[in-house]
């Protein structure tokens, strides 16, 4: 049996049981291919499940605050994925009358659809007859053709396209997309692959001449930026301060605490030295009551390395692009998880310590 078949069966038999299959509907499928592209499916289900229920249709999502978003996002990464969403979602209800495009070339024209979800879309729900490539097809037909061509560049990519193309069958190519995401999560997984049970083992290139593990071939060293950030939790007991991150960087959109970024790690005592940290803390009173083990925090071209200072004042100081919050509404505003993990256990800690009344007296 050709190899085309035999995914496909193999699919009609193992295919996981997920909520976007039952739909031809381009909304949920672009919101479920968003998300599930940078998480796991146990991972990333109850975040579909949730964004679904909010925003039930591409006018929800458009006529939604970006605040609101970002908190269903919350805790997923890769926040510009979500402003993305939601810019697109008001570019279809204004400009397409709320009707998705049905080919993947008009729609990567919309923002943050790129080549593969747009196949994704137009495959699915549309049966467009183009392949979906993300990194289980890269690694799948690198394996069955034992490509060596690295398929982080041009020349691999072509020649992945050009294979799964030729693989695609007529009918239900969307169902054929699909086996292969399935397919690369199952049974050809990155690492200790399932070839014992996988049908195509007999035919499969980089079986027969033991590169499995080696497949697919990339090119490229990812390089990891490190980032030392040191925050600043400001408190009043009841109160703490926040802001918004609004520059071109990581976690646009999102709330975090007053920050520091220092060209590298530093000891506590050395950075409230510093002269722009002297210069940039907020006026006295306020008193240093504790500095908390630090916490990294890795993303896909970054380290965060995060350290926390606790500071009590008996008011909070009213600073220009800060806000002062109430800690019980903590949850009403999207943080980075970093700084929600961390703060979650300790937030209520902090309520419940006897320091703030020495705090008022000084
Ligand atoms: N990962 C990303 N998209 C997927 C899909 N449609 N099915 C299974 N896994 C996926």
């Amino acid at each position: 049996m050709n190899t085309s078949t035999l995914l496909t069966l193999w699919y009609k038999k193992n295919m996981r049981d997920l909520p976007w299959r039952q739909v031809k509907n381009p909304y949920v499928i672009w919101v479920s291919e968003i998300i599930m592209q940078q998480t796991r499916i146990a991972q990333g289900l109850p975040y579909f499940n949730r964004f679904i229920d909010k925003f039930p249709t591409v006018e929800h999502l458009a006529n939604a605050s970006i605040d609101d978003v970002l908190l269903v996002w919350q805790g997923l990464g890769y926040y510009s994925r979500a402003r993305n969403m939601h810019q697109t979602a008001q570019t279809i209800v204004a400009d397409y009358k709320g009707m998705f495009p049905k080919t993947a070339k008009q729609l990567q024209k919309l923002k943050g659809i790129g080549e593969y979800t747009a196949a994704a879309i137009s495959s699915f729900c549309f049966n467009e007859k183009v392949p979906a490539i993300d990194g289980n097809v890269y690694r799948i037909i690198s394996r069955i053709y034992d490509v060596r061509e690295p398929v982080d560049k041009a020349k691999g990519k072509t020649l992945i396209y050009d294979l799964v193309s030729q693989l695609l069958p007529v009918q239900n190519c969307g169902d054929f997309n699909q086996a292969l995401m399935d397919f690369g999560a199952m049974v050809c997984t990155p690492r200790q692959a399932s070839c014992n049970i996988c049908p195509l083992a007999s035919q499969c290139q980089a079986k027969l001449k033991g590169t499995v593990e080696e497949r697919p071939i990339k090119s490229k060293i990812t390089k990891v930026r490190q980032r030392y950030f040191m925050y600043l939790l400001v408190t009043d007991g009841k109160n703490i301060l926040i802001q918004k991150r609004d520059n071109n960087d990581i976690w646009k959109g999102l709330y975090e605490l007053p920050l520091f970024e220092l060209e590298k790690s530093m000891e506590v005592d050395a950075f409230l030295n510093l002269p722009e940290v002297k210069a940039g803390l907020p006026p006295k009173p306020m008193v240093l009551l504790d500095d908390f083990e630090p916490a990294s925090h890795k993303l896909s071209h970054q380290t965060i390395h995060a350290k926390f200072l606790l500071f009590g004042s008996a008011s909070l100081p009213k600073i220009n692009g800060y806000k002062s919050i109430l800690i019980s509404n903590f949850d009403d505003y999207a943080f980075p998880k970093l700084i929600e993990r961390y703060l979650n256990g300790r937030i209520k800690k902090i309520m419940k310590t006897k320091i703030w009344g020495s705090i008022k007296s000084l």
